[in-house]
């Protein structure tokens, strides 16, 4: 356990701004987290991975608990499929690199996507036409108040799109201390989205698969290691039928997902339509290969950042009647 005090939080997340913490402890095991959330009951407590989907606004004025419990191990393996316990904090990628080797399907479509194996449970992190839920199996979690386990089941972690019920009713209650994936030995692999399926080298097969994806990611995302930035900023909408016919009229070339609620619009399109590409507020821009991303272009403060988003919330407000959503969490 390594504790910190009066901590600057600049590497502990991906945009990398100068902001602090009063306390920060880095944690490896369940137990040393029991008596951590012992120690630190009633007080403000912020659990984070990678902190790659956060937005500090402000210095943090509680206890900031770093997951460094990266240990997978299988549990359970038939003829089709091996089930495979992986710890919260554990980088999602190096999991997927170690699945890759094994030659275990199911999450190489999720290459290369900054963030822990926690944070693929809370988030349901997708890409690529894959999203976590699609092979997670159960979550482990640790209670704040209580310090008590629970396992969650599919149904009840009530995933859905970059959302799970502990970004709703159990918000800030549970500590997720490890998924566990079912991964098959053979597919079904999932290349309908964009452009993988030209992508690929060769055959498809996990390895194929996860090094198409890092290539299409490199080209467009930023690096987090070089270039601040929480991957994508906003979510993408999902608009009425009524609204999509009127805006399809005004705007043909649109591109749009049918939903069963809606439409789907691509929020990275709705940006570039605007202009936004390369603008800047202070040390704040939208990133030039894909808008839907603010970087860290130059020493940026939380509020360049904050001012950004809200002037782009604001414009596809006016301009398409469209009320978009961070996709990243603001403390
Ligand atoms: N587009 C533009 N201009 C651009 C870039 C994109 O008009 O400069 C339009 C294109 O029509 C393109 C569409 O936007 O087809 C979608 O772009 P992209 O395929 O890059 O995906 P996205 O919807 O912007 C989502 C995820 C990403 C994930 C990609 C690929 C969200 C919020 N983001 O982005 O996830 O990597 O799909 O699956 O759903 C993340 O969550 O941090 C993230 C990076």
């Amino acid at each position: 356990m390594i504790r910190h005090e009066n901590i600057s939080l600049k590497t502990y997340h991906t945009f990398g701004l100068e902001v602090k913490a009063r306390v920060l402890v880095e944690y490896e095991s369940e137990a040393e987290l029991k008596s951590l959330l012992e120690e630190f009951r009633g007080e403000k407590i912020l659990p984070i991975g990678q902190g790659s989907n956060l937005l500090f606004t402000h210095d943090f004025d509680g206890v900031v608990l770093v997951s460094r419990m990266h240990r997978a191990r299988a549990l359970q393996e038939t003829k089709e499929d091996v089930l495979i316990e992986a710890e919260g904090g554990l980088v999602l990628d190096e999991l997927i690199g170690q699945l890759t080797d094994m030659h275990l399907c199911g999450l190489e479509n999720l290459s290369g996507i900054p963030g822990t194996v926690g944070a693929s449970a809370i988030q349901n992190v997708g890409a690529y036409g894959v999203e976590a839920k699609d092979v997670i199996s159960s979550v482990r979690a640790i209670a704040i108040a209580t310090g008590e386990e629970r396992i969650f089941t599919p149904e009840e972690c009530r995933f859905g799109y970059r959302d799970s019920i502990f970004k709703n009713e159990l918000r800030g209650q549970y500590i997720v201390t490890g998924v566990t994936y079912r991964l098959t030995k053979d597919g079904p692999y999932h290349l309908d989205y964009g452009n993988l399926s030209e992508a690929i080298e060769g055959e498809p097969s996990p390895e194929t698969i996860r090094e198409a994806v890092l290539r299409i990611r490199a080209a467009k995302l930023p690096d987090v290691r070089e270039l601040g930035s929480a991957g994508s900023f906003f979510k993408n909408p999902v608009i009425s039928s009524e609204h999509f016919t009127r805006l399809h009229k005004q705007y043909p070339q649109m591109p749009y997902y049918p939903q069963e609620d809606g439409f789907k619009i691509p929020a990275a399109w709705i940006i570039d339509t605007l202009g936004w590409k390369g603008k800047r507020e202070g040390g704040a821009q939208v990133y030039e290969k894909q808008p839907l991303v603010i970087v860290n272009r130059d020493n940026a403060s939380a509020d360049d950042i904050v001012r950004l988003a809200a002037a782009i919330t604001a414009s596809v407000r006016e301009q398409f009647g469209i009320e978009i959503h961070p996709e990243v969490n603001y403390i």
